[in-house]
């Protein structure tokens, strides 16, 4: 059923908007958004979409395809106080965030897999802004939007995210990455050619879910923040690797390792950028190795999981491989040639069970389109 016919359904109306917005993959630039760095995400061909219409009280009546259709009640009073448990806070820190003063009912389909590390809540958030800024005639860019959904999550919800997830979300483009600089946050559309080449990317969800709330993400951010302190510098984006090599005395050991996996990674990003333009995919392929290398020594965001998938792929003629997101779990991502995902895949479930690990999942996506207003 599509999601007009839930709304219909559910609520006994018409929504007035319906709008979707994608999860997304990470290329490459891990755990520097945050650090003014710059990312080259995509979106993926999984979307959350959402329908909504504007009621004339101040209810707010929220149901999710995936939670049994269930209605979740609330008032705008008690959102102002921030309140709401689990993914109803997300809906309600957008609602908070975009300062949204009237009742509403909101029917959520959501398709991005959960804890896989593919921005599901991103998807969501940025749905519900899409459809929002329509529905009241916001007018808002989708920066201003990113920078909403992103204060929903971080200080309504309570994760201390960076911006990659909603930007890309809400500014991805069918065959492009999108090469984000987190300092002023503007943008630049990179051609992802893949198919041209026989090549795709496989992602492969560890089944491992990690939840960026559990504190590592924070400590990160802490460590990354701390070193800028140091060097009396807004970020890490400040930062060279001389300099950084040249005061290593200044850093505690934990304190020096995250640093050199941000400047380093940020230097990755450009990198990729290059070799993508030049078409050079084996080039590519190093730069991938190079940041989970660095992800798993370096920053320590890594799991057992994600070190196996990525060393099966490579092992299986993978170009290149890395895990992608917040880590300790989630997706990684192989750059392989498509003759070879049904081997590779194989090769990876039979190294998961031989270490009792949880069956992956796989997936792939071309680099699909942002955010939109469906109707
Ligand atoms: C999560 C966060 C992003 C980013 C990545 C790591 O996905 O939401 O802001 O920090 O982790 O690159």
């Amino acid at each position: 059923m599509d999601i007009k016919e839930l709304f219909t359904r559910s609520f006994g109306y018409r929504p007035e908007v319906i709008a979707s917005a994608p999860g997304r993959v990470n290329l490459i630039g891990e755990h520097i958004d945050y650090s003014q760095g710059y990312v080259l995400p995509f979106a993926i061909d999984a979307v959350t979409k959402c329908a909504i219409a504007v009621r004339s009280d101040r209810r707010i009546r929220i149901i999710s395809a995936q939670k049994e259709n269930e209605i979740i009640e609330s008032n705008l009073g008690n959102i102002a106080v921030k309140q709401g448990s689990a993914w109803s806070k997300y809906v309600y820190g957008v609602i908070w965030a975009m300062e949204i003063d009237s009742g509403l009912d909101i029917h959520v389909d959501g398709r991005v897999p959960l804890g896989a590390g593919l921005s599901s809540s991103a998807a969501l958030e940025c749905s519900l802004a899409t459809a929002l800024d329509h529905l009241f005639h916001l007018e808002r860019s989708p920066v201003e939007l990113a920078r909403l959904a992103q204060r929903a999550e971080n200080d309504y919800v309570g994760v201390p995210c960076g911006i990659m997830d909603q930007s890309i979300s809400l500014m991805g483009r069918a065959g492009y990455g999108l090469l984000l600089d987190c300092q002023d946050l503007s943008t630049r559309h990179v051609k992802i050619d893949f198919a041209a080449q026989n090549l795709k990317l496989l992602i492969i969800d560890t089944q491992v879910h990690h939840a960026l709330s559990d504190g590592g993400y924070a400590k990160r951010r802490q460590s990354c923040e701390q070193v800028a302190k140091i060097f009396s510098i807004p970020s890490l984006r400040q930062l060279s690797m001389v300099n950084l090599l040249a005061h290593k005395s200044k850093l505690s050991d934990i304190e020096f390792k995250r640093a050199r996996h941000g400047v380093s990674e940020m230097a990755r990003v450009l990198e990729a950028v290059e070799v993508l333009e030049g078409k050079d995919f084996g080039a590519l392929g190093q730069l991938l190795n190079r940041s989970h290398d660095s992800l798993r020594d370096d920053y320590e965001v890594s799991c057992p999981e994600l070190d196996l998938a990525v060393t099966t792929a490579l092992k299986g003629g993978a170009l290149g491989a890395r895990m992608v997101g917040g880590g300790f779990g989630g997706s990684a991502i192989a750059l392989i040639n498509e003759g070879d995902a049904g081997a590779i895949s194989l090769a990876i479930e039979r190294a998961f069970a031989g270490k009792g690990f949880k069956a992956p999942r796989f997936f792939d996506s071309l680099p699909s389109d942002g955010a939109k207003v469906i109707s």
